[in-house]
């Protein structure tokens, strides 16, 4: 028998990562291009060492508890809200994400969303090849200025900082609020300004979402805060769906409360509330924030090396619950 890691896959990832799975564990996995279903990860576990698995399978303790010999739960991705971790942690398994990989890619795909949206540039390509289109026009699918306008980060982790130099390339004047204050140097060595997110939300041209989902950001944005916010303000959600309500976004749009949104995240993802596909002023994208050849090539290296660590015996690197080794 190998004295390879036994490893359970999900989902197939990037050839890179493949390549290194198959050489340095025994991998069994999901050669299909689907979820799995719960009973599907119950079996998949069975007998492994360690669980490699997306944001899109919900770890729980049923799942833990199928499996008592379980030495590692890697997720491949930086949010875990997936995973049950105070389960896992109860049961002294580790618990793994892909922090750092991934920051700058999900900043750029924020700030096209933020670009997309204001400029009209989906909605415009719709239009286009409707064929309809009869030539320039003065008034035609005019859009909102970026440069110059006021973009408020709600949440300055590393995704949420990395818009800082993308806003300064467009001169934007940059408003944030965090769960922990940066301090004065800091603020002014990234020219920001710190606001209570009441404020942020009355002062923002664009408003985009960088904070992770947890109990104390689950529906952070709803009918309260969108009436906050200027009509003509644009947001921006590339963090997780559940942080924005979704319906009360759709009616937020629908009153011209606020003028668009541009999102990569839902609440019930893969499905969006309806009128969110018909909305002309809402650019959809479906969760590509991290969607680059080399970042999810990072992200499967780095799950893949957290998981043979802990496999192995080792405290893997990028633990999310290192309180188990007190
Ligand atoms: C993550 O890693 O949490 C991202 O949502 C994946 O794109």
């Amino acid at each position: 028998m190998s004295d390879k890691p036994r490893i359970f896959l999900t989902r197939e990832l990037p050839p890179q990562t493949m390549d290194m799975l198959r050489e340095r564990a025994v991998l069994t996995m999901n050669h299909e291009d689907r979820y799995l279903s719960k009973q599907e990860i119950i079996q998949g576990v069975q007998g492994v060492d360690g669980l490699l698995c997306l944001l899109t399978d919900s770890i729980d303790d049923d799942i833990l508890a199928a499996n008592p010999g379980l030495k590692v739960v890697a997720n491949f991705a930086v949010g875990f809200n997936n995973i049950d971790v105070a389960a896992a942690t109860a049961r002294k398994i580790p618990v793994t994400n892909t922090p750092g990989v991934l920051t700058e890619t999900t900043a750029d795909m924020a700030f096209a969303l933020l670009l997309d949206i204001a400029r009209r540039v989906a909605e415009g390509d719709r239009f286009v090849r409707t064929r309809a289109w009869q030539g320039w026009g003065p008034l035609q699918f005019l859009g909102a200025d970026v440069s110059h306008s006021t973009l408020g980060l709600i949440g300055l982790g590393r995704i949420g900082k990395a818009m800082i130099p993308r806003a300064r390339g467009f001169s934007m004047r940059v408003l944030y609020w965090n769960r922990t204050r940066l301090t004065p140097e800091e603020e002014n060595e990234l020219q920001v300004t710190y606001c209570e997110l009441d404020e942020l939300l009355q002062q923002s041209d664009f408003v985009s979402l960088h904070v992770a989902q947890n109990d104390d950001t689950r529906h952070l944005l709803g009918a309260r805060e969108f009436a906050l916010m200027k009509p003509q303000a644009l947001l921006v959600n590339t963090a997780r769906g559940p942080i924005v309500d979704e319906k009360a976004l759709v009616v937020a749009l629908q009153n011209g409360e606020i003028a668009g949104a541009g999102l990569d995240v839902y609440e019930q993802e893969p499905a969006l509330e309806p009128e969110l596909y018909e909305m002309d002023n809402v650019v959809v994208a479906p969760h590509l924030g991290s969607g680059t050849i080399g970042t999810r090539t990072k992200m499967g290296n780095m799950a893949a090396e957290n998981c043979l660590a802990a496999c192995l015996g080792q405290r893997p690197p990028n633990l999310v619950n290192p309180q188990i080794y007190d």
